[in-house]
């Protein structure tokens, strides 16, 4: 299995707000095919930054990014553009639909940008909404919907494309609890029955507890990684022989 992202000496400065420490610094990583992966760390710590870079939003100042075997960093806005709409499906905390499009129009706009045919664009909107338990909602605005509804929404949107990687900035970050966690079993069925390669930003350990990896960020560096699914067997494997774990 070959890897889908593959970033090499990232670092990122933000210039003229007198403070040169960089926002990330030096981070190399590799996210395989068909993984799910949470970005985890203290506000500040440079996640979405790195998030960003990962998903040619913004660039690097040092350091190299391959998405889907393509070097990124390099690119000009306009081959940007095409490869995020290609190969990068977004979703935010605060969902970002547009309020006078209704749920169908939302989830069928970038996919009607591309070069698709609109047939093919309707009928992969069906088959999200039905996926994301979104059918019935078809003609509602988002105004209507609720935070976890609009977010399933946004998450159908960023897939109407087949991304290759589904990049998530805190999203559960404006859920309530049961919301958030719907939209978390929604990423683990993405990613074990369709194979979606995806990559989570969050600060909440609950919730970067159901990625397989959790890479954890520091002041701008990556300095922990840890499989949360191989600690759990680890830690039932300690109480079943009877020994601390
Ligand atoms: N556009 C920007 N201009 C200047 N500084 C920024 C900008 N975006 C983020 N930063 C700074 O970079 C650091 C990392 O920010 P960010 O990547 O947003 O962290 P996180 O997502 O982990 O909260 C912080 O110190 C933040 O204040
Ligand atoms: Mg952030």
């Amino acid at each position: 299995m070959g890897s889908t992202i593959r970033a090499t000496g990232l670092t990122r400065v933000y210039r003229g707000e007198g403070n040169p420490r960089p926002a990330v610094q030096d981070v190399s990583l590799e996210v395989a095919t068909g993984e799910f992966v949470a970005l985890m760390g203290p506000s500040g710590c440079g996640k979405s930054t790195l998030l960003n870079m990962l998903g040619g939003i913004d660039r690097p100042d040092a350091g190299e990014v391959w998405v889907a075997g393509q070097r990124i960093d390099g690119l000009s806005e306009t081959r940007l553009a095409l490869f995020r709409r290609k190969h990068v499906g977004i979703v935010f905390q605060f969902f970002n639909l547009i309020q006078n499009l209704d749920v169908v129009a939302n989830i069928e706009l970038p996919g009607l940008l591309g070069r698709g045919s609109t047939a093919a664009v309707r009928v992969r909107a069906r088959e999200l909404m039905s996926v994301l338990g979104l059918s019935e909602l078809a003609g509602k605005m988002p105004g209507k919907l609720s935070g976890g509804e609009r977010q399933r929404v946004a998450i159908a949107r960023a897939l109407i494309n087949g991304p290759t990687v589904l990049l998530a900035d805190e999203p559960t970050g404006a859920l309530d609890q049961e919301n958030g966690q719907g939209v978390l079993r929604l990423f683990q069925e993405l990613h074990r029955d369709k194979g979606q390669t995806i990559v989570m930003v969050t600060h909440d350990p609950k919730v970067a507890a159901y990625a397989g990896r959790i890479l954890v960020m520091q002041d701008g560096r990556l300095v922990e990684e840890s499989r949360p699914a191989e600690a759990r067997m680890g830690r039932l494997a300690a109480r079943l022989l009877g020994t601390r774990g």
